[in-house]
């Protein structure tokens, strides 16, 4: 039994074996009803409990989805219509969900609830979005990467913007897979220290937006405003400089491939010419939570890895 809170849970070697099972699984049920279980359905009998206190449309309908794929099926619990929302401890809540189902997604604010989730279930507790990371956001977003036919080791990143979750486990994972991330994100919210530690010398801040995309392979951003933060004008005001529009993109590399984990918001972070033109990759990259995610389902029931 294993949790999924971190990559760093699955390290090198496990993040590359769900990779490569990913991209297994998915030629292997091309043309398949989205619905109709692949063929081998590993996981039949497991039940996967997720738990929201925030919102979310690809987290919950991938994970749905990757679980009746692999032949089990999920009970979806929200903060508002269940007694975690009414005060009832998250260890307490793990114990019980513990007797009933067979993983738990948890999809929270404070990654320590996350932990205490981890340590008093009995069964894998898998990340499903914390403030501090976003892991399978990035299995993902690896996934798309290399299906774009970029190898890992020595790839360049560069992320845009705000120095929020989802840019935590880019670092985590550049560190683990060899890669290097450059991020410009402006004075106030950059990442601390420990973030850009977890990237073990592959990532570090800049703040000058065409400093980060010179020759980057890939070119990441994500909303300004992240879930559970205040929309503020200064914040938005900062972030202007670090739009990416198509003369930063034609700074990158010119086979450069833009991400986004969405949802996003064009205008903002992102222009409709980029994140709607021929270098984007979005719609593959939210398909393929759905791929990865089984793939880390797997993983944590000891399958694979
Ligand atoms: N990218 C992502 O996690 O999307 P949701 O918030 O819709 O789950
Ligand atoms: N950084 C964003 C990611 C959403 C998938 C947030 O936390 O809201």
């Amino acid at each position: 039994m294993r949790n999924f809170l971190s990559l760093s849970d699955a390290g090198p070697d496990g993040v590359a074996a769900m990779l490569a099972d990913a991209l297994d699984r998915k030629a292997a049920r091309a043309g398949r009803p989205k619905g109709k279980p692949d063929a081998d359905a590993p996981l039949a009998g497991h039940t996967l409990a997720m738990v929201f206190e925030k919102s979310s449309t690809r987290t919950r309908v991938s994970f749905d989805m990757a679980i009746r794929q692999l032949g089990g099926s999920s009970v979806i619990l929200d903060s508002g219509t269940t007694q975690l929302g009414r005060g009832e401890t998250v260890a307490d809540t793990a114990r019980v969900l513990s007797g009933y189902c067979d993983a738990i997604m948890l999809r929270t604010d404070d990654h320590a609830k996350l932990e205490e989730m981890a340590q008093y279930a009995t069964i894998p507790v898998i990340n499903g979005l914390t403030d501090d990371s976003h892991p399978c956001q990035i299995m993902a977003d690896l996934l798309t990467i290399l299906e774009a036919g970029k190898p890992l080791p020595g790839l360049k990143v560069a992320w845009l913007g705000d120095g929020n979750n989802v840019l935590a486990s880019i670092v985590e994972a550049a560190g683990l897979m060899q890669f290097d991330v450059v991020a410009a994100c402006p004075q106030g919210f950059q990442p601390d220290d420990a973030v850009i530690g977890r990237g073990a010398g592959r990532a570090r801040v800049v703040s000058d937006p065409a400093e980060a995309v010179a020759g980057a392979d890939v070119v990441i951003t994500d909303t300004w405003i992240s879930m559970g933060q205040a929309h503020a004008d200064t914040k938005l005001k900062a972030m202007l400089p670090y739009q990416v529009d198509a003369a930063l993109m034609a700074q990158a590399n010119p086979a450069a491939v833009f991400l986004h984990c969405l949802p996003a918001h064009r205008g903002e972070e992102v222009t409709p010419e980029v994140i709607d033109g021929p270098q984007s990759l979005i719609w593959p990259e939210a398909e393929n939570r759905l791929h990865a995610q089984k793939s880390v389902l797997r993983w944590c029931f000891g399958q694979i890895g």
